[in-house]
This record gives structure tokens, C-alpha cells and sequence, in this order.
């Protein structure tokens, strides 16, 4: 495990952003992990402002987003693919149909869930994961829990997550309770994991789930056991 602290957001996004953007250079048609939520929004702009200047080339690249929330088209201005297209894809290079993310309104959530995990298997897994983490330990929606659920499946979330998700929509009834997310497994057979974190708030939860017991209560803490994970943090 790399741990690499900086002092800031923006910081951790310029980092981050050079990270991924090795990976890009190094190999042009990898399978980008990709994530939602307000740590990765940085490192998204700084991605965009690369491939705006002629350093940067996706192109080749093909994505799989963490999770969805079920119920949410991707219209939905909520929804995980609608935040994608808008902080992300609409800005560079990339073939939208190399672009995935799960279904939110799939008539057959199961059937989704296995066409995920397949269509993840098919592109050769992912060669670079980026990673939030919860205030509960949660990466993807893998919320804590008796066990770690291996493959992509349908969770329902916390309410401490819903609270935290209900900032972003006008009635508190309008707010998903459940998601779509890869599984434990799925972002563990990832060839790269980089997790971002930002903020005192996250300092605690990140120290547990780097430096603590590793159990499914902690999601997180499972990639303590991951090859080759890179932490870049500005939680002081
Ligand atoms: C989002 C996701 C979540 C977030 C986590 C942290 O796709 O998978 O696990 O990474 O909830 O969210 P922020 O970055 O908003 O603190």
C-alpha cells in the first residue's frame, strides 16, 4: 500500500488526475473503474483540462462505473450516469459506448447484475479502479455488513447513506434506497486500486479501514489485502 498525503483538495485531484493519466499514457485501451460522488470531481476536471490541452487522449479507453441507484434513468439528473456524462464523458474524447454504467431502471435487476459482472469480465477487468470512501466505511455501495458480497448485486442502503444522498434531492421520499453496485470481488480483481479521500471528516473512517481489523463492518478495510493500492488523502 502507497499512502500519499496532501494538503489539499485540489491537491489530491492534481494527483490523482496524474495518476490515472500515467495509466492512460501507459496503456490507451484500458478499462477505467470509475466513481461518483464530490471526491472524484477534482481529479475529473483536471482530467478534462488534460485532454482539452493535447496531453491526454481516451480515445481507447472504455469505463465501468461502480454503481447506480436503482429507479433513476440516466436521464435522471440524479443518477450516477447522468453525473458521469456531465463531469466527465461530455467533455473528452471518449466513445459513449465504451462507457458503462448499470442500469437503474433494468426490468431485471438480477439479470443486470450478472450482465455487469460479464460485460466486466469480457472487456479483461479493470486495469485502474478509483475509489471513494463512506464516512461508514462503504466503497462502491458495499455497505458495512455480516459478510462481503462478492459479485455486482443490488444493496440496500444505510440510512446514514441515504441522509448523506438526501442533500442532493428536493423530498427526502424522492431519495433511493437501494443500488446497484460491483461487489467486493469485482473491485478487488482490479490490476489497480486508487483510493481519494479528502476532508477531516474522512480521517477516521480512512485510518480504520487502512490501519484497522479488516472485516466487512469496515468494507473498506478489504483492500488492505489488494496488491497494489495507492491512497492519495488530504484528511488533516
Ligand atoms: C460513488 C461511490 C461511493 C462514494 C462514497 C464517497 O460511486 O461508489 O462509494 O465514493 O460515498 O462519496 P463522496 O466522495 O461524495 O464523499
Amino acid at each position: 500500500m502507497r499512502v500519499i498525503k496532501v494538503g489539499s483538495y485540489d491537491q489530491m485531484s492534481r494527483t490523482a488526475a496524474n495518476i490515472i493519466a500515467a495509466q492512460i499514457i501507459m496503456k490507451p485501451d484500458s478499462v477505467l473503474g470509475l466513481a461518483t460522488g464530490s471526491s472524484p470531481i477534482g481529479t475529473y476536471k483536471r482530467l478534462i483540462e488534460m485532454n482539452k490541452s493535447g496531453d491526454l487522449d481516451f480515445s481507447g479507453i472504455t469505463t465501468v462505473n461502480l454503481d447506480e441507484y436503482c429507479g433513476l434513468s440516466g436521464s435522471h439528473d440524479q443518477s450516477y450516469r447522468y453525473f458521469m456524462n456531465t463531469n466527465l464523458f461530455d467533455h473528452i474524447n471518449i466513445k459513449k459506448e465504451n462507457t458503462h454504467v448499470p442500469d437503474g431502471v433494468a426490468a431485471d435487476y438480477d439479470e443486470e447484475c450478472r450482465r455487469y459482472d460479464k460485460l466486466i469480465e469480457e472487456l479483461g477487468g479493470i486495469d485502474l479502479q478509483l475509489l471513494g470512501i463512506g464516512h461508514n466505511g462503504h466503497i462502491g455501495f458495499n455497505e458495512p455488513d455480516e459478510v462481503f458480497e462478492k459479485y455486482t448485486h443490488v444493496m440496500d442502503l444505510k440510512q446514514s447513506t441515504i441522509d448523506a444522498n438526501s442533500r442532493f434531492f428536493a423530498k427526502k421520499e424522492d431519495v433511493p434506497m437501494q443500488a446497484i453496485t460491483m461487489g467486493i470481488k469485482t473491485i478487488m480483481s482490479a490490476k489497480k486500486i486508487l483510493l481519494i479521500a479528502s476532508g477531516a471528516d474522512k480521517k477516521e473512517i480512512l485510518e480504520r479501514a487502512l490501519y484497522g481489523p479488516i472485516t466487512p463492518n469496515v468494507p473498506a478495510s478489504v483492500l488492505q489485502l489488494h496488491p497494489d493500492l495507492t491512497v492519495v488523502c488530504s484528511v488533516d
